[in-house]
């Protein structure tokens, strides 16, 4: 495959029902161990064979200084999509910050659960609590890749936040925009238990494709840093109002959103340090 993806057996699914695929393959042996394990090897291998490695001690450890660069910039209440075993999560709760992780498999949710972070098992394209009233939502670690279909994926994202309200992402480091179906691979390690699941549409963005889907979403670029060999990039949505209700459903976002977590904290600021 070249650098940006656009070669044979790269396949585009915006028109399927992401509702449907996208739950089954996360939720599965592989990726269940390797969160039991907090380790690898675990990776994306692409149906022509490619492997991405998946950073799967990076996610079971704490929060580092690229993830800080990424959680000192949140604002309000955070919403992270796909949060895996919670250490984002963990780190702004520690923090004082009211935050929900979301993900389809129930070893990520258990997982963040026990380090004190909340979390619910649901997939980003189905009803969720506080949509239209997160203050920053996260999309790190690749996150841009779920589902397949970045265009789709930050629609949905500027439909969760609050206007105002900033998405930070995660891109790749280099200048692609790949759409390709992967299975969940462990490397040879579980070669004698079940069949590996079906494949399911995943996807790799760099900032230039990110920050073109996004302003066609009305998500205006704020910032792009690179920590650790990371790339990040930050875009908020339109304070426009459009509606009365959505006027009051703002007003009321902070106290809506934080009726929906189990412990008490201390405020929407915006993390000190990095
Ligand atoms: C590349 S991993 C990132 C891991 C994670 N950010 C961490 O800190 O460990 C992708 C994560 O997204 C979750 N995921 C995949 N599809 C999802 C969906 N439709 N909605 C919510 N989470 C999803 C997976 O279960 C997995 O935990």
């Amino acid at each position: 495959m070249n650098r940006t993806g656009r070669d044979q057996g790269v396949l585009n699914p915006p028109h399927e029902d992401v509702t449907a695929w996208d739950t089954g393959s996360w939720g599965t042996d592989p990726y269940a161990n390797a969160l039991r394990n907090g380790h690898g090897p675990l990776f994306l291998r692409r149906t022509d064979g490619w492997l991405l490695p998946l950073d799967v001690e990076r996610w079971c450890a704490g929060a580092d200084t690229a993830d800080l660069s990424a959680l000192r910039r949140c604002e309000g209440p955070v919403l992270d999509i796909g949060c895996g075993p919670g250490r984002l999560v963990a780190a702004l709760a520690a923090r004082g910050h009211r935050a929900l992780g979301i993900d389809v498999s129930e070893a990520a949710v258990d997982r963040t659960l026990r380090l004190g972070g909340s979390a619910l098992r649901r997939s980003v394209f189905e009803p969720l609590p506080g949509e239209g009233r997160w203050g920053t939502v996260l999309l790190l670690d690749g996150n841009v890749g779920i589902g397949g279909d970045p265009p789709h994926l930050l629609r949905r994202t500027a439909d969760l936040l609050a206007p105002g309200g900033l998405l930070i992402a995660e891109t790749a480091p280099h200048d692609i925009d790949e759409r390709v179906r992967v299975q969940l691979d462990d490397g040879g390690a579980s070669a004698a238990g079940p069949a590996p699941a079906a494949p399911f549409p995943w996807a790799r963005i760099g900032t230039p494709a990110l920050l073109g889907y996004a302003r066609r979403h009305g998500l205006q670029r704020v910032d792009q840093w690179d920590a650790d060999g990371r790339s990040f990039v930050s875009v908020r949505r339109s304070r426009t109002v459009r509606t009365t209700s959505q006027t009051a459903d703002t007003e009321n976002s902070a106290a809506v959103i934080s009726s929906q977590f189990p412990r008490n904290t201390s405020g929407d600021s915006p993390l000190a340090g990095s």
